[in-house]
């Protein structure tokens, strides 16, 4: 979604169209019996961001292929293009032709970042760095996502900024070529913050450095030094936590990137074939760095039936194909200092806990409130419409699974949130009645193809 508005992205126009309608999509969920077939995971929605955005801040012709071709990304292509940055394609290939290093110019417009947070943080670090003024907005979710988490670190360095209260979009950012080199301590994990303050860096003299007491994915630290950055890592904290230094004024070079299969997106077949017995389902080209990994460490605790085969590297990320076969989960307790690396898998993991035999305790989620919607309330909404005994606190969510199949037959609000959408369209193909979702166009954000894909391994997912 743009502005509040449907984007049509055209196969090879380089602007979003809005269409008129502002409908939203009601989708269900039928139960099934069984999900078996192939599939591919989307590219990395994480790493198509980043592969776009050091393209545009590299000299030369960087090519990707496997980007995620989500309207998340599509946002973050229309801004950098925007800034001066020459992006085409052609069926799967990207070519970004750069400016380099402080090279931007001065957007027209307002740049719309529709429903992603990852391109407003990230893309407010390159701006805050470049001697202009901005402006940024998005969709009615993102401007409700806090973004003083940014304006706070941006400022130190020299930057000046104006938004809503409480930090809240649309922001003008006075950006400056002069910033000054800090050294920063994250008061929340965060990587998107972190790859902001490393992309402000960039462009400045000297050296800048954040530490992050809880390790977050490095996606931003791998692709710089692919670039030909100088980044350097330190352990802190007892070994939980990172100080990464980026040295100020490199020349980027472009490159070849590959993306890998987005593990966030592959955990929605992954649970399906999981909560239905008898499934058998292999996803290809999963990413699965350790820091974006937990979900997975967490479903084969709880006894899920997954093997990782034909392990390799794809553009720097290790990468598997998930061999799932279904039946038999068991609640578990699920430890706080795990959340980094499965803060987006928290809602389908909580439909996993519903089938799982046992109570599944979630700890360490504070973060849940700051995402695309609240996700802690949206998620016990939904649990509660379909008939799933739970309980949520401040930072935390348990839920009573009895290892037979829920109730279902709710209506879940979404609340512009892909990830809300997906996940409880996924419990309706197990609970003993139908699953609704009142709004399931944001899908497309993240995972266009999502209901094409799951059909194909024999879901029941329509319009409703
Ligand atoms: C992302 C980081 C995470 C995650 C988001 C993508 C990134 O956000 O939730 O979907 O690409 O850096 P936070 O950094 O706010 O935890």
């Amino acid at each position: 979604m743009v502005g509040g508005r449907r984007a049509v992205f055209l196969p090879f126009s380089r602007e979003p169209v809005l269409s008129a309608s502002t409908a939203p999509l009601k989708l269900i969920a039928h139960p099934v019996a069984r999900l078996t077939g192939k599939v591919r995971a989307p590219g990395d929605k994480s790493v198509s961001h980043r592969a776009l955005m050091f393209g545009a801040l590299a000299m030369g012709e960087t090519v990707i292929t496997g980007l995620l071709q989500g309207e998340d990304v599509l946002c973050t292509a229309a801004a950098l293009r925007a800034l001066g940055a020459d992006i085409s394609r052609e069926q799967d290939v990207w070519r970004v032709r750069g400016f380099g290093v402080g090279g931007g110019r001065e957007p027209d417009d307002v740049l719309d970042l529709g429903n992603s947070g990852t391109s407003a943080r990230l893309l407010s670090g390159i701006l805050a760095s470049h001697p202009f003024t901005s402006f940024m907005t998005g969709d009615a979710s993102l401007r409700r996502r806090p973004m003083q988490r940014v304006i706070e670190p941006l400022s130190r360095m020299g930057a000046r900024f104006q938004s809503r209260e409480g930090g809240r979009m649309p922001l003008a950012i006075v950006g400056t070529d002069e910033m000054v080199p800090i050294e920063y301590r994250l008061p929340v994990a965060s990587a998107q913050v972190k790859s902001c303050i490393l992309l402000a860096g960039l462009n400045t003299a000297g050296e800048t450095t954040v530490i992050e007491p809880q390790a977050t994915r490095d996606h931003t630290e791998r692709m710089l030094r692919h670039f030909g950055a100088e980044v350097r890592e330190a352990p802190v904290e007892g070994g939980h936590g990172k100080r990464i230094t980026v040295v100020g004024w490199p020349e980027l070079k472009a490159r070849k990137i590959a993306v890998p299969g987005d593990p966030s997106s592959a955990a929605f077949a992954v649970v399906a074939a999981c909560i239905r017995p008898d499934s058998d389902v292999l996803i290809e080209n999963v990413g699965i760095n350790p820091l974006r990994a937990g979900l997975y460490t967490t479903l084969v605790e709880m006894g899920a039936d997954i093997t990782f085969e034909n392990r390799r590297e794809v553009g720097g990320e290790p990468v598997a194909d998930l061999h799932v076969r279904g039946g038999g989960l068991t609640g578990v307790e699920v430890p706080a200092d795990r959340a980094p690396t499965m803060i987006d898998e928290y809602p389908i993991l909580a439909v996993a806990a519903a089938f799982a035999e046992g109570t599944t305790r979630m700890l360490g989620l504070a973060e849940l409130r700051a995402k695309e919607s609240d996700r802690l309330s949206s998620v016990a909404a939904g649990l509660a419409a379909n008939g799933v005994q739970h309980e949520v606190g401040a930072e935390s969510l348990t839920v009573h699974g009895t290892g037979a199949s829920p109730a279902g037959g709710g209506l879940v609000k979404t609340h512009l949130d892909h990830r809300i959408a997906m996940s409880f369209l996924v419990l309706g193909l197990g609970t003993r009645e139908p699953v609704a979702v009142d709004d399931g166009s944001p899908i497309d954000t993240s995972f266009p193809g999502f209901m094409t894909q799951m059909n194909g391994l024999g879901a029941k997912i329509e319009a409703a």
